[in-house]
């Protein structure tokens, strides 16, 4: 409500007296106003937290960078920590010249720097059944995009020097988990990045201080963190988290298998079980769309359930293979409405309603649900995960 002593006519103490000095905070920390911005787990998700996840606050992004203390973390064997002077990268296999490099050896090549998002595969996965999880940071909030800096991977394995017969790369961690995914090399040579920086600073210890590897648009699995090797080897290595992880089961007990690109999707984060309608009148739809295969072309916005489709707008910069802010005026009325995104990207791909991705993939998937997510406005202004049909 506020303190009416603060408010006009009176003159309030911040513009009576003198304001904090400089270097109260060396590092500075968001305002305490503001502390309710944070990453939140679901606690009976997991059984531990050292294998377990947390999600970003997407509903408190205004525009599509993530502040790096937001950015959900997903450790298979808790976060390691890892001194810059301890740290190593290794490249072996097919290789002319097996190297290894330092952290100061990785600054002194010239860098790149992009914004991406990273999207696990399982985000929106408990959402495949039904209506779950009453939260956009849940249903949605695997993901982040912030600006990386790091040395193209296609530098470092040109310095080792790829044997003809190299077809493919292996990524490893150093954490407990020494999580490894298998890169075609076509993939590894064209825009991955070796990334030692996140939104201006070096990378945070979640993130994989002091370097994780960046797959643009390709499922957040394979952007192995704390990266301390690299094979170039001929053939893909069928590990764990390629075959019996990351991998979805279809009706006929087969499974896809190389499901790496994320396909286009979109969700309104604002209104949203966080964010609910505070009263009639007009007011902004706001939401988040991304594409693994490129730049978002369109977005169109329901507020009938689907029927009627209107197109937002994009805020600028639309980059290729990141987060895009959209935004559509609107105005409530007070009656209950069903509420929706729809992207399209520079394919020409639509994000489809989970009909039609249940036809194509029966309901035994646990990730790459990209599907089209509803939300209820009720008539109270509060907001409610649903699912129509
Ligand atoms: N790399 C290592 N070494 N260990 C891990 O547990 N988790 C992976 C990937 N890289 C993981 C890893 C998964 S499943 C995802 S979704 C992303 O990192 C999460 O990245 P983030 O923690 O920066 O959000
Ligand atoms: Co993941």
């Amino acid at each position: 409500a506020g303190n009416p002593d603060n408010l006009p006519p009176n003159v309030p103490d911040w513009s009576r007296y003198l304001g904090v000095g400089v270097d109260a905070n060396p590092y500075g920390m968001p305002v305490e106003f503001e502390s309710h911005v944070v990453r939140r787990n679901v606690e009976w998700l997991t059984a531990t937290t050292e294998s377990s996840v947390n999600f970003t606050p997407i509903h408190e992004m205004d525009g599509f960078v993530t502040p790096n203390g937001l950015c959900f973390e997903r450790h298979h064997g808790g976060m390691a920590v890892i001194a810059p002077e301890d740290y190593r990268l290794m490249i072996n296999g097919l290789v002319d010249r097996p190297l290894i490099f330092t952290y100061q050896d990785l600054l002194r090549f010239p860098p790149e720097s992009r914004f991406h998002f990273l999207e696990c595969a399982a985000n929106s996965g408990m959402e495949w059944r039904g209506a779950q999880l009453n939260g956009v940071q849940y249903t949605h909030g695997m993901i982040h995009c912030v600006y990386y800096t790091g040395v193209p991977l296609k530098t470092l394995l040109n310095e080792a020097g790829i044997k003809t017969s190299g077809k493919w790369i292996l990524a490893e961690g150093a954490d407990s988990s020494g999580m490894s995914r298998s890169i075609p090399l076509e993939k590894a040579l064209d825009d991955c990045l070796v990334a030692y920086s996140q939104n201006g600073e070096r990378l945070r210890a979640e993130q994989g201080y002091p370097v994780r590897l960046v797959v643009p648009g390709w499922e957040g699995n394979m952007w192995v963190k704390w990266l301390r090797r690299i094979e170039v080897g001929d053939k893909a290595w069928y590990h764990r988290e390629e075959t019996s992880k990351y991998t979805d089961l279809l009706p006929d007990g087969t499974a896809r298998k190389f499901t790496w690109a994320m396909d286009a999707k979109s969700v309104i984060t604002s209104p949203s079980p966080e964010k609910p309608v505070l009263g009639e009148g007009p007011q902004v739809i706001k939401g988040l769309a991304w594409s693994g295969h490129g730049k978002i072309k369109r977005v169109d916005v329901s507020t009938d359930g689907g029927i009627n489709w209107q197109t937002a707008k994009l805020h600028a910069p639309v980059l290729s293979k990141s987060l895009t802010y959209f935004t559509l005026p609107w105005s409530w009325n007070g009656e209950e409405v069903l509420l929706q995104s729809r992207a399209i990207d520079e394919t020409g791909y639509v994000q489809p309603e989970m009909a039609a991705l249940q036809e194509a993939r029966g309901v035994n998937s646990i990730y790459h649900n990209n599907s089209v997510q509803t939300w209820l406005v009720n008539a109270n202004g509060a907001v409610d995960n649903v699912r129509l049909g």
